[in-house]
């Protein structure tokens, strides 16, 4: 299927006979509390999101803890199968385990779920919504949306206008991920190890597997013996493909976490069907929604981590002909993109925007 059929068939699922949500909405956050969880609330309010009520849920633990939304005091809920009566948005950000337990919940109860977690991104009947690509998809769920993982939603936001400008045949790419996405507590190891670091103290890693602070290790999901590929970089490689509509893309992907708080960086290297002209990518990138070209060479400005956090665009540049392949078929690109908001909280709540009426 040609990009523009894939784009074409995911737009007339539109209007299909799922539920789509009502004009003022009672919304639930599940993981309220987390690093996703915080992001959730904050794009729903800095985004003016129509809700009738909002309702966080979080573990025990967390019960009572208080949040500020929009002038008013929020206490948080412990997640509970009653949770979910009369919402009508879930957004899930609690870990794979808790999705899979109470997504079809929720489901259940009416709401349309939007989950975060990888609980049910491959299934064939869970769309798989990155929305500058395949919005159209979302409008055939049956009560749950999966919102994919985030190295998949910043790579396939530059991707997916490149596929457009000529089809893409291969993609080998390079990620140094943030703290964030292993969560708030890889965060604050993160901080934590780099002051005690500077100081001169022991510090003992209880978060992830390996001394954070001044390293950078391979991605902390076990290898598959037989593959060798690890389970984020699996993930990346299937969800990217089932997001761009193209079953058969080449992807080989190396997932790295650095010592980075919150935006993720990719080097990615594009090879296309046919060769391609520097201006022509620099033009289809500029016009793509959800990104932005950083691309100033007089300066030496590419795409950083720091200048990516806390804004949703996708940063694109350091774009260039692979010298390697003199077809000038393959392109290099450096990406960066907020992990926590559009590799995550800010893509679940525009996929939930374009539910509304
Ligand atoms: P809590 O803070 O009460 O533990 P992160 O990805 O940053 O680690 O956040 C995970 C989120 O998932 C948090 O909001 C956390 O709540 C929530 N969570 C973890 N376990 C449960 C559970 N058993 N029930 C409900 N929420 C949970």
């Amino acid at each position: 299927m040609s990009p523009d059929q894939h784009f074409a068939a995911a737009a007339a699922i539109d209007g299909a006979a799922s539920r789509s949500l009502p004009a003022r909405p009672s919304v639930a956050v599940v993981g309220a509390t987390g690093a996703v969880g915080v992001e959730l609330i904050a794009c729903l309010e800095d985004r003016g999101f129509p809700l009738s009520r909002l309702r966080l849920l979080a573990s025990p633990r967390s019960a009572g803890r208080t949040v500020i939304f929009r002038d008013e005091t929020l206490a948080v809920e412990a997640l509970g199968e009653g949770s979910f009566a009369g919402v009508d948005l879930a957004l899930f950000s609690a870990g794979s385990g808790i999705s899979r337990h109470y997504a079809p919940i929720a489901a259940a109860a009416g709401a349309i779920v939007v989950d975060n977690s990888s609980a049910f991104r491959m299934d064939a009947d869970v769309p798989l919504v990155v929305p500058e690509v395949n919005q159209g998809a979302a409008a055939g769920h049956r009560g749950i949306i999966a919102n994919p993982n985030c190295v998949a939603i910043i790579a396939a936001v530059p991707l997916w206008p490149l596929h457009r400008l000529s089809p893409v045949q291969r993609v080998v790419a390079a990620t140094y991920q943030a703290a964030s996405g292993a969560g708030a507590a890889a965060m604050e190891e993160l901080r934590a190890s780099t002051a005690a670091y500077l100081e001169g103290r022991h510090y003992a890693n209880t978060v992830l597997a390996h001394p954070y602070a001044f390293n950078l290790f391979s991605h902390d999901t076990a290898v598959d013996a037989a593959t060798g590929s690890n389970g984020e970089e699996a993930k990346v490689m299937q969800e990217l493909r089932k997001i761009l509509g193209e079953p058969e893309l080449r992807i080989g992907i190396t997932c790295v976490r650095v010592p980075v708080l919150r935006a993720h960086s990719i080097a990615m290297t594009v090879e296309f069907e046919r060769p391609v002209a520097l201006d022509a990518v620099r033009a289809a990138l500029a016009a793509a929604p959800g990104v932005r070209l950083v691309d100033d060479v007089a300066r030496n400005h590419f795409p950083m981590p720091r200048e990516a956090s806390g804004q949703g665009d996708v940063l694109v540049g350091r774009i260039r002909h692979d010298a390697s392949d003199p077809s000038g078929r393959s392109v290099m690109l450096f990406v960066a993109g907020d992990q926590l908001l559009k590799g995550a909280a800010l893509n679940a709540v525009q996929i939930a925007e374009r539910l509304l009426p």
